[in-house]
């Protein structure tokens, strides 16, 4: 990775990921894209540190002038609708999620570039293995963000063995950050859990205990989109869709985790039916074995070490003693 071009750069991924680009690749060398500006009041670490330019990923000539104009040899690809954002506008989420991917891998043909494309624990569906769940099995997906991603994690393969596009990607698992909100996913519980107990105190959770999922903070999904784009292609046997994960939690987990912070912190539950069913469609604990022996992915942070991290740095930036 030289020169690279991230999509959706504002989001909860890239506005860490791009920050860390810059340190390592050189400011210059990262372009930030998003179909909005960045504003004065964004949360983003990286405003006005390197290029920005806007770009819906929906116009495929646009991505190709941006990829030759700033000479991008990599194209990370993160601007999707998620999980039950998608459910409530489907046919906006096929066109943008798979508009996007298609023309992120055609504009990385014509430009010979390299891919990096996320997919999620949200491409296995009720009849995957629900635990240790291995990196090749049954998938049938029953959400339309699920089946965008299995789409997704197929046309990597295609343009891989095809064209020889080096497309790369992991299944994330829900991501636990205290930078940028996430927005419109079935585990962004696991992050406002930690807003709320810092500012009030209480968390009303959408999702019941006993639902277990997978999760990661951050940093450990930032140092693995790196060390997979860097990694010997030579080594790798799947390239794209890796199994991730850093810790199989649920909301109980988590609560009790935050009340050796803060032993006053409350949790009641009011369960959102939608959100709770696409839960129940996801695996409780996936392998990530291969991703470890192809190309050496480890996570750092267990549920502690992120609630330590998430709770510093809250009360930091809302100025809680
Ligand atoms: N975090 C995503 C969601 O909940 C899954 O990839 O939609």
């Amino acid at each position: 990775m030289k020169r690279i071009l991230v999509t959706g750069a504002l989001g909860q991924i890239g506005s860490e990921l791009v920050a860390r680009l810059r340190q390592d690749y050189g400011a210059d060398n990262v372009i930030e894209t998003d179909i909005h500006a960045p504003t004065q009041t964004s949360d983003s670490p990286t405003g006005g540190s390197g290029p920005f330019e806007l770009l819906d990923v929906t116009d495929g000539q646009r991505m190709a002038e941006l990829v030759d104009k700033h000479q991008v040899d990599t194209i990370i690809h993160l601007a999707a609708l998620l999980s039950v954002t998608a459910e409530k506008n489907p046919l906006l989420a096929w066109n943008l999620n798979m508009g996007g991917l298609m023309n992120a891998l055609e504009v990385a043909r014509q430009f010979g570039c390299q891919v990096f494309y996320p997919s999620s624990i949200a491409a296995f569906g009720p009849l995957t293995p629900r635990f240790q769940t291995p990196q090749d099995t049954i998938q049938r997906p029953t959400t339309m963000y699920g089946i965008n991603k299995v789409a997704g994690e197929l046309l990597c393969d295609y343009y891989f063995r095809k064209y020889g596009v080096d497309a790369r990607g992991v299944r994330f698992p829900g991501l636990i950050s205290h930078k940028t909100p996430p927005g419109g996913g079935t585990t962004d519980y696991a992050v406002e859990i930690y807003y709320e107990a810092v500012r009030t105190g209480r968390y009303v959770c959408p999702i019941a205990k006993g639902t277990y999922m997978d999760m990661m903070y951050m940093e450990d999904a930032i140092t693995a989109v790196i060390d997979l784009m860097e990694a010997d292609g030579s080594r790798l046997k799947h390239r794209n869709a890796f199994n991730i994960s850093a810790m199989s939690v649920d909301p109980e987990m988590i609560r009790s985790a935050i009340q050796t912070w803060i032993p006053t912190f409350e949790m009641a539950y009011e369960v959102d039916s939608e959100k709770q069913s696409i839960a129940d469609s996801w695996p409780d604990a996936i392998d990530s074995s291969a991703a470890h022996e192809e190309w050496g992915f480890r996570a750092r942070y267990n549920l502690d070490a992120t609630t330590r991290e998430m709770i510093v740095h809250l009360r930091k930036k809302f100025a809680v003693i």
